[in-house]
């Protein structure tokens, strides 16, 4: 378990990079730190290791403070984005380091090499040196080092970000499936929302030093808690258009919808609708979005449509071979939508 109270890093610069930011990490868990560059990530799992001091709060590792104890003494594994290995080792050396640090004999060592190695299909490199590795390849060594030591916390920066897509999705799936197995607690930064959705048991996104939502992915994918995780969140943004309540319902882009609860006559708020929950329909309905079709765009399975509507863009997906054709008129009726008044999540329907 990982517990962080009023965690504060004000770099010299005068850069608050961490906001007291309060958390609990559970035992086993796979935590994801989800956000935009800069706002704060690798400096909290570097404050969790111990490479950062913080200004203020602190740091507790299954109830331990360790907020003024050197990175060495806490147990944790980090993987790093700019990965360090040992130019001088090969292989079979960088993943045994932590082990022959702690002591074990090198027979044992070597075998746990191995087998970690064959997890991350490395067997063929064991014998190999850093300057003879791929980037990809470096990075999968790191990745076996840390889960070699079996640390109390394994603390991932981006470890994936250097892997071409292909790999970078069997990694993903293996390292999923390792952390189960291990269930080691886990603490995984990444600015790619599809990975922290795809890892993770919960997820903070964070913004400017501070966490906006923790939560689980569900939760965050179908309840994002601002208009900033909603636009964050989804392989295809969230339309977030401006509504604006009437006696006679909600007006958004053209479509007159029911009033929700807690909404009053005058309110302006802003309407969210990911792609994915909206149908299309060549059949005008008063509490669809009327738009005319500008853009196709191919993603496989399906296609991505751009409707210019009365006012705002809108985004949905339509499966390969329903796209309407360029220019006609069409109707596009929401099914599951987010209300948010300022930045802040009203309600949901
Ligand atoms: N050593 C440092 N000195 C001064 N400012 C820093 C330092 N490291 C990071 N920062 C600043 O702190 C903020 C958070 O950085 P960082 O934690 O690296 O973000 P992320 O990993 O989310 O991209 C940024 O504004 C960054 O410029
Ligand atoms: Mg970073």
């Amino acid at each position: 378990m990982i517990t962080l109270h009023a965690l504060t890093k004000i770099f010299p610069g005068g850069v608050h990079a961490l906001d007291a930011i309060e958390l609990t990490i559970a035992d086993g868990e796979f935590f994801a730190l989800l956000g935009p560059s800069g706002c704060g990530k690798t400096t909290l799992l570097r404050t969790i290791a111990g490479l950062e001091t913080p200004t203020r709060g602190t740091v507790r590792i299954d109830g331990k403070d360790v907020t003024a104890l050197p990175p060495g003494e806490r147990d944790v594994a980090m993987v790093f984005q700019d990965y360090a290995i040992f130019p001088h080792m090969d292989v079979t050396a960088n993943i045994a380091y932590p082990l022959r640090i702690r002591k074990v004999p090198r027979a044992e060592r070597t075998a746990k090499a191995a087998g970690v190695a064959a997890r991350l299909s490395l067997t063929e490199l064991l014998h190999r040196r850093p300057a003879e590795l791929s980037g990809g390849q470096q990075q999968r060594v790191a990745l076996a080092r840390a889960i070699a030591c079996h640390p109390a916390a394994f603390l991932f920066d981006e470890p994936l970000s250097n892997l071409d897509a292909r790999l970078r999705l069997e990694a993903r799936t293996f390292l999923k499936r390792l952390q189960r197995e291990l269930a080691v607690t886990t603490v995984f930064v990444t600015h790619d929302q599809a990975e922290a959705l795809a890892l993770a048991d919960r997820i903070a996104v964070m913004s400017d030093g501070r966490m906006i939502q923790v939560a689980t992915p569900a939760e965050i994918f179908h309840r994002p808690a601002t208009t900033f995780v909603a636009a964050f969140i989804g392989s295809t943004p969230m339309n977030l258009l401006p509504a604006h309540a009437t006696p006679g319902g909600l007006h958004v882009a053209g479509a007159t919808l029911p009033l929700p609860g807690g909404v009053t006559p005058g309110d302006h708020l802003t309407y969210g609708v990911r792609p994915e929950y909206m149908t299309l329909s060549p059949a005008e309905r008063p509490d669809a979005f009327p738009g005319a079709v500008t853009v196709l765009e191919n993603l496989g399975t399906h296609t991505l449509v751009t409707l210019e509507t009365p006012g705002a863009l809108i985004q949905t997906v339509v499966p390969e071979g329903h796209e309407p054709p360029l220019g006609t008129p069409v109707w596009a009726t929401p099914h599951r939508a987010l209300l948010y008044r300022g930045d802040t999540l009203l309600t949901t329907r």
